[in-house]
């Protein structure tokens, strides 16, 4: 018996990376899942592996989170499909492609289109659902890039923005029993941080990209428990707030970084 058997969980950009290990952990929970990504191919295969590996139902969809006619198709079609959705995960997110004073106007809008205005959208369209059927659980991806500034500004402002609308929305939901709770993951070695590498060295190619030496040397200059985290962590975080074991907390922004930051 799992502590999610007979729910349905929606998981945005869960295609790969820290999604995938969302759904990964929600699954092994028993929860059913849908599988929200603009990369359809990896939506699909992360899927069937789900489904193969855990027996639970699932369904992949092609969903980008910048916009609401996509939004609004694939939640229904999830609904039809799944009978309901009982959890939401807004995880999608991307990093800016420059750093520090040579941001442009377009990693700003795209950094606050994606991590920040996506998880509005996404809410907007999943809320009216919970609140008809009495309840619901919400999970924020933010970062510990929203606790304090780095050298990505419009990166670091939308996760500040993340852990701000998790207090709004937990405030405006909690009395439709919708709890919202946000995660600030650390550091993961993921195709989001194989991109910021790229972006730090001014070098998109392959060898740069997969060079793990700085991301190493943040780890153990800040992390005192000195490891990096891994999707299935920030997973496990997931699966006890979409859990009636957190039927009490809301609001909450939890950090998964061993011990990175402190507040
Ligand atoms: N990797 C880290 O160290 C780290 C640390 C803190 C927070 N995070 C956050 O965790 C989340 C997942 O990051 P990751 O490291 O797994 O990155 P990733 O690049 O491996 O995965 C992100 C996923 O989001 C999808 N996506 C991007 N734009 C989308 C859109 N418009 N609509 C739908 N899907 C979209 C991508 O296709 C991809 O599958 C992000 O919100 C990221 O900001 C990551």
């Amino acid at each position: 018996m799992g502590r999610l058997d007979g729910k349905v969980a929606l998981v945005t950009g869960a295609a790969r990376g820290i999604g995938k290990g969302i759904a990964t952990e929600l699954a092994r929970e028993g929860a059913d899942i849908v599988i929200c990504d603009v990369l359809i191919d990896a939506a699909s295969s992360t899927a069937s592996e789900l489904q193969n590996d855990h027996g639970v139902s699932t369904l992949a969809l092609e969903m980008d989170v910048t916009s609401e006619d996509s939004i609004s198709t694939n939640v229904e079609r999830a609904i039809s499909e799944m009978g309901q959705i009982n959890i939401l995960v807004n995880n999608a997110g991307v990093p800016p492609d420059n750093f520090g004073v040579d941001e442009t106007e377009a990693d700003w809008d795209r950094c606050y289109e994606v991590n920040l205005k996506g998880i509005w959208k996404v809410t907007s369209a999943v809320a009216p659902h919970f609140k008809e059927q009495g309840g619901g659980k919400i999970v924020n991806i933010a970062s510990i890039a929203g606790r304090l500034g780095g050298g990505m500004a419009s990166y670091s402002a939308s996760k500040a923005g993340a852990i701000s609308i998790t207090q709004s929305q937990a405030a405006e939901l909690g009395r439709f029993n919708v709890n919202v709770n946000a995660i600030c993951p650390g550091l993961l070695w993921t195709d989001l941080w194989r991109q910021i590498e790229g972006m730090f060295a001014g070098d998109h190619t392959e060898e740069v990209v997969d060079r793990r030496e700085r991301f190493e040397a943040v780890i153990d200059a800040n992390m005192p428990l000195q490891r990096e985290q891994t999707p299935e962590d920030i997973g496990k975080a997931v699966a006890f707030f979409a859990s009636d074991d957190a039927k009490n907390i809301t609001g909450q922004a939890l950090n998964v970084d061993g011990g990175m930051r402190m507040n």
